[in-house]
């Protein structure tokens, strides 16, 4: 199976918007790659022209070594064995669950009915639906019967726009993962758009973030979130916290104290991030707040929490900064706490980092 897929420099402009302002994406044979971007920023005009419903202004599309599209000279979707999932599902209303699923089987398919109830268990839907209309579904269902309608096709390039949007959490991770085995045990090559940056991490084996119509950053799922390029990257692949500081071998000295960076051969001001779970906090006595040095961490005061469930956030307000930190330091920092024995408002707490911090490029 060599179907990976080759994007270079897509272009696509309407009217006076510039949807894609030249893309450029490389997808290995049977690989997973999410991609993540603030709506508006190009992720549906580029899938559809991967399957084929636009045509790129400029820039080529290649799976397998085929030329798919060369700006407007492109091969119809039709001829593509593409599967495309849209961002609504868009089942035919006119045509029951067994129609919508059975629509890209032929007439004449050995066992078709059997294959159809195949796809209905591998999207977890009851062959009872079969009969109904899209319109007694529910949202999550309906997506899931686009799913299988794709699947049916054996496509060699499955395209999923968001298509677990409409699910619950434990529904969601659940097909997520059933999905991504299916996928992987056919061997099909899969790119999925989300907004879910937990659903991205742990789906992709690449993930690409979209910014304004260009590809900002792609890269294995640690990499990118250990190691993004911008403060914006970083906050699209969940919480970060990211603060001014002097960099010197090595070190950072910023509002939590000195701190190890990732890039040692950086000097002088620069911003750094964290990810929140790198930061630990414990409940000190007030005495403790006030005498400790900052040697041992750095101390705050607990100025608010929003419990989450599993995690709890606290903002907590610096008691003492060094000098040389800046501005942008004297907002509330940002801290995971256990939900259970997370302190309370007002509770005087010290703040350690694990690991290093990430230096931004300058
Ligand atoms: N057919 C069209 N005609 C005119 N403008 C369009 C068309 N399709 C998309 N656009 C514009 O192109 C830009 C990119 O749209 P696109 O649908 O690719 O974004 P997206 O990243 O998928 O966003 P979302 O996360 O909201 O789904 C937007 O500014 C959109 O308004
Ligand atoms: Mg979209």
């Amino acid at each position: 199976m060599t179907t990976s897929l080759e994007l270079q420099a897509i272009r696509k402009q309407y009217g006076a918007v510039q949807a894609l302002g030249g893309v450029d994406l490389s997808v290995a044979p049977g690989s997973r790659t999410a991609i993540v971007g603030p709506s508006g920023s190009g992720k549906t005009t580029l899938l559809r022209i991967i399957a084929g419903f636009e045509a790129p202004d400029a820039g080529r599309v290649t799976l397998g070594g085929r030329q798919l599209a060369d700006g407007p000279d492109a091969v119809p979707a039709h001829e593509r064995g593409i599967g495309y999932v849209p961002q609504d599902g868009a089942l035919f209303p006119h045509l029951t669950i067994e129609g919508n699923v059975g629509f890209g089987l032929p007439r004449n398919t050995p066992k078709r009915a059997e294959r159809i109830a195949e796809l209905m268990d591998m999207v977890a839907l009851d062959t009872a639906m079969l009969a109904r209309r899209p319109h007694e579904l529910s949202g999550g269902q309906q997506q899931r019967v686009a799913l299988a309608r794709a699947l049916a096709q054996r496509p060699r390039l499955m395209l999923l726009d968001e298509p677990f949007s409409a699910l619950d959490t434990g529904l969601r991770a659940s097909t997520r993962k059933a999905v991504a085995q299916l996928l992987g045990a056919a061997g099909i090559t899969t790119i999925l758009v989300t907004h879910d940056q937990a659903e991205a991490l742990s789906f992709a084996d690449q993930v690409a973030v979209m910014r304004g119509g260009l590809l900002v950053q792609a890269g294995r799922p640690l990499d990118l979130y250990l190691r993004p390029r911008d403060a914006a990257v970083a906050g699209f692949l969940g919480d970060s916290i990211v603060l001014p500081a002097q960099l010197a071998g090595g070190w950072a000295d910023c509002a939590l104290g000195r701190i190890a960076v990732n890039d040692p051969a950086r000097q002088g001001a620069a911003q750094i991030m964290l990810r929140p779970e790198q930061l630990q906090v414990a409940e000190v006595p007030v005495e403790t707040a006030a005498h400790g040095s900052q040697a041992d961490g750095c101390y705050g005061a607990v100025t608010d929490t929003d419990f989450g469930g599993s995690v709890c956030v606290l903002s907590v307000r610096l008691l003492r900064q060094a000098a040389s930190v800046g501005d942008g330091a004297d907002s509330p920092l940002l801290v995971h706490s256990t939900g259970m024995h997370a302190p309370a408002p007002g509770a005087m707490v010290r703040i350690t980092v694990a690991g290093q911090a990430h230096v931004f490029a300058g």
